[in-house]
């Protein structure tokens, strides 16, 4: 397939915007609505739990399904878990370990709020340590620092790519940290899964979790939890009911075996089998392919900003920068004055083009940065170099009237 010209072809609403906000969902191609589609008006019947053929289609799609992910991650098939979101996936981690006053907890400071409250939360209950990798304010985590932080440590959880900062952080050489301590490796893959190569076993995962409606493309409602082999003997499935069992008499039950003993009550059939379209489509498309195309991108809107003078956050060094670039816009003649983030997202409506403005769920960078928030303009494969200086064109417009 031909990027971004054919993926273009397939999203007829790249034709109408410019969508430049796909660090929080992607949109969507035909196929993967096709394959929803043809669920719901030929095969609709729920999985696991009927002989009838409607029933059997159901299943086997599926858990075809589960297949695709399993092999798109380098997986095994029962280590798939179908959730929600990257969200649930990395609150069901922290609720299905068993932890003991004193266990230690290693993160980063530039993590989402969704793979840092979860680990507040159990160190607050269970009288937890948590500690946190040094970095500086582009994101680049101090290596030395990250092997002291994990000594001792009972778990190591870090974001793979930083939905604020965009930096690509070093998850393969703080896994192998990780392992050599014998702590459990936990990856927030929400922000790279689709965009380049996560390989649960290169990346020395215990535990990876990720949304299908962001990289992958596939829809909302539907995310991932990868739960090595290993770790089944120690993870409690946090939720049981219908689907997760082998037997069970009034008093007592018995769980089957993973992946159903993840996946209590009837699961987002459809969301899983538009996830398995979705992942089929981006191996068409082909990662290397999208990586290039995203960091053409990347290069593009931080040299044009660096020419306009505005503000962007992250790695200086691209190869480090996955397409996800924050930014904002400074008044010169006004010290400390920066244009609203919503207002620079309001003016680019205006001119068609979608990003994403204020804290996105990352907090302690923002105040970190000592910023009110930021714009922020998020690219996959079907995004154009000519969209990103039509954005620049607009921004120049925004610049000049703060002189
Ligand atoms: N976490 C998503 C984002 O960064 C929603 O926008």
């Amino acid at each position: 397939m031909k990027v971004p010209d054919d993926v273009r072809k397939d999203i007829p609403l790249t034709q109408e915007v410019i969508y430049f906000d796909n660090a929080a969902t992607s949109l969507t191609p035909l196929p993967v609505i096709q394959a929803m589609n043809e669920y719901y008006l030929k095969y609709r019947a729920n999985v696991h739990r009927g002989v009838h053929r409607l029933s059997q289609r159901a299943t086997h799609e599926y858990e075809k399904a589960r297949e695709k992910v399993a092999k798109f991650i380098n997986a095994e098939f029962e280590e798939v878990i179908f959730t929600k979101n990257a969200s649930e996936s990395l609150n069901l981690i922290a609720w299905g370990l068993e932890w003991k006053k004193g266990d230690k907890i290693v993160t980063t400071p530039y993590e989402h709020h969704s793979n840092l409250l979860p680990w507040i939360r159990v160190a607050r209950k269970y009288g937890l340590k948590l500690e946190f990798i040094e970095g500086d304010d582009e994101g680049n985590l101090d290596l030395a620092d990250a092997e002291k932080k994990i000594r001792g440590a009972k778990l190591v959880a870090v974001q793979h790519v930083s939905n604020i900062l965009g930096v690509i952080h070093e998850v393969e050489e703080l896994g192998k940290m990780a392992k050599e301590e014998g702590a459990i490796f936990v990856v927030d893959a929400a922000q790279s899964v689709g965009h380049m190569e996560v390989d649960v076993r290169k990346l020395h995962a215990d535990f990876l979790a990720f949304s299908g409606h962001k990289g992958p493309m596939g829809p909302t409602g539907i995310g991932v939890l990868y739960v090595r082999e290993e770790m089944f003997d120690i993870f409690e499935p946090p939720l049981i009911g219908g689907g997760t069992i082998e037997d069970v008499s009034l008093n007592e039950y018995k769980l089957t075996a993973p992946p159903e003993r993840y996946e209590a009550g009837t699961p987002n059939i459809a969301g899983a089998i538009g996830l398995g379209a979705a992942i089929d489509y981006i191996t068409k498309i082909g990662l290397d392919k999208i990586e290039r195309q995203e960091y053409k991108l990347v290069k593009r809107t931080t040299e044009g900003f660096d020419d306009l003078g505005i503000e962007w956050y992250g790695p200086r060094n691209l190869k480090k920068h996955a397409g996800v670039v924050s930014f904002n816009i400074a008044a010169p003649h006004l010290a400390g004055f920066r244009l609203h983030p919503h207002d620079i997202a309001a003016i680019l409506d205006e001119h068609n083009i979608m990003i994403r403005s204020g804290h996105h769920c990352v907090l302690p960078v923002v105040k970190r940065l000592k910023l009110q928030g930021t714009a922020r303009a998020s690219f996959h494969c079907y995004n154009t170099v000519e969209e990103v200086e039509y954005m620049l064109g607009v921004l120049e417009e925004v610049v000049k009237s703060l002189r």
